[in-house]
């Protein structure tokens, strides 16, 4: 299957250098041609140039774009997108004055959520997931990570992740699984912490591996949910089956969920709400990926992370959007980015590098997914005519999507 995208605008988001990921100054340098054609063959982007420079071409279908933009993917690198029901009650309740901490401590939070996902079959999860899924696609997301962590019992767990699996394997976005047993401590199990992360580590690891069901290890290693101590067990746990790790920390508080993660070689760190200048410091030439989550930070009123000092470093940083049904009801990485440029200062370029290229990154892919490089997955977007790259990001809920290719082939879902 050969498809030739011809008369694009402008194509944004090139990579000639194959990297692995942008890191400081260069992640405000945007790799683009105007007036442009794309082909790809086999799911994968087989040529790009200028559209006087397209050599003769058969081709088995011809997209004409009409002078829109063509923008990589986003590769959203942190989603809990698989749950069940919702929690605008909590919402209210933040409304009226309680913190997240204060929510969960009322067995709100998460374990509100555990007990609605423990009710649902997998076939009635599945059907809610589906729904954001093809939502996300349509917000031109094509990679996403997946966790589960709604289900804090080897059954429920293994039902979460049953669900990605299946998506994993119908849909045209990429995904991929992470095991969260270690979200929050299940209500059977409070006052007895050190049983529960004896079962994540000796039950629930095992059974997933068993079924292949994850690729990576993820805890809440924060104020009030799991330890430092802990956090490195399960890690480990998980790297014994393969999994490799990547840790929720200083969401909270300064947790030293940083340090553990670059020490540990985890492939990200995420949240970051709360950063000092030893974490930045750690971070400086680990493989570790800090990603900041500014939809976290937004719906809970939070500071956001100091993303300008962390690029002034030198670091690559990814945005994510954090999907889920308590801090980050969205899964809008356009709004991520708009989020990162009024919020964290950073440029719309620098939010495309962080929510595309770095993003894979973060999940270990980006040598085949987040930017637009001859070779890798032809996983792209087409806007309307737009007057500049940047417009995409500053008028950031007009409907501009026009097409949506995943594998090379044009979504129509
Ligand atoms: O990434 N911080 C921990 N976990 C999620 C929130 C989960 C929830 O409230 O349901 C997060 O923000
Ligand atoms: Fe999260």
């Amino acid at each position: 299957m050969r498809l030739l995208i011809k008369n694009i605008g402008t194509i944004v988001g090139i990579d000639t250098e194959h990297r692995e990921r942008i890191a400081g100054a260069a992640m405000d340098q945007l790799g683009r041609i105007d007036n442009a054609y794309l082909v790809a063959e086999e799911g994968r982007i087989a040529a790009f140039g200028r559209m006087e420079e397209l050599p003769p071409i058969e081709a088995d279908e011809v997209l004409d774009a009409e002078g829109g933009t063509l923008f990589p993917s986003f590769c959203d690198s942190h989603t809990h997108l698989v749950y069940a029901g919702s929690r605008e009650q909590e919402f209210l309740d933040k409304i009226h004055g309680l913190s997240y901490e204060e929510i969960a401590r009322r067995g709100g939070g998460i374990l509100n959520s555990a007990d609605r996902l423990g009710r649902a079959s997998e076939e009635e999860l599945y059907r809610e997931a589906i729904e954001r899924v093809h939502e996300i696609m349509r917000m031109g997301t094509g990679l996403v990570e997946i966790k589960s962590g709604y289900g804090l019992s080897t059954e429920n767990e293994l039902k979460m992740l049953r669900v990605v699996r299946r998506i994993r394997e119908e849909e045209p976005i990429e995904v991929r699984a992470t095991f969260l047993g270690a979200h929050a401590v299940a209500r059977d199990y409070i006052g007895c912490q050190k049983e529960y992360v004896d079962l994540v580590c000796e039950e629930m690891i095992p059974a997933v591996a068993a079924e292949g069901l994850a690729d990576f290890v993820d805890v809440f290693c924060d104020r009030g949910f799991f330890t430092l101590e802990e956090t490195e067990r399960i890690i480990r746990a998980g790297a014994r089956y393969g999994m490799q790790a990547k840790i929720h920390a200083n969401e909270l508080a300064i947790s030293g969920g940083v340090q553990l993660g670059v020490k540990e070689g985890a492939l990200s760190v995420d949240h970051l709400e709360q950063m000092g200048q030893e974490e930045i410091e750690a971070l400086k030439g680990a493989k570790t990926m800090p990603t900041m989550l500014p939809g976290a930070a937004f719906f809970l009123g939070m500071s956001y992370p100091p993303a300008r000092r962390m690029i002034e470093a030198g670091l690559a940083v990814a945005l994510a959007s954090d999907y889920n049904p308590g801090s980050s009801p969205s899964g809008n990485m356009r709004m991520v980015m708009a989020l990162a440029a009024t919020q964290m200062r950073m440029t719309p370029t620098e939010a495309l590098h962080a929510a595309t290229l770095n993003g894979a990154a973060a999940m270990g892919l980006s040598h085949d997914f987040g930017s637009i490089t001859v070779g890798k997955v032809a996983n792209c977007f087409i806007t309307k005519p737009i007057p500049s790259p940047e417009f995409f990001t500053y008028a950031y809920s007009t409907p501009l999507i026009r097409h949506t290719i995943l594998r090379g082939a044009i979504w129509r879902g």
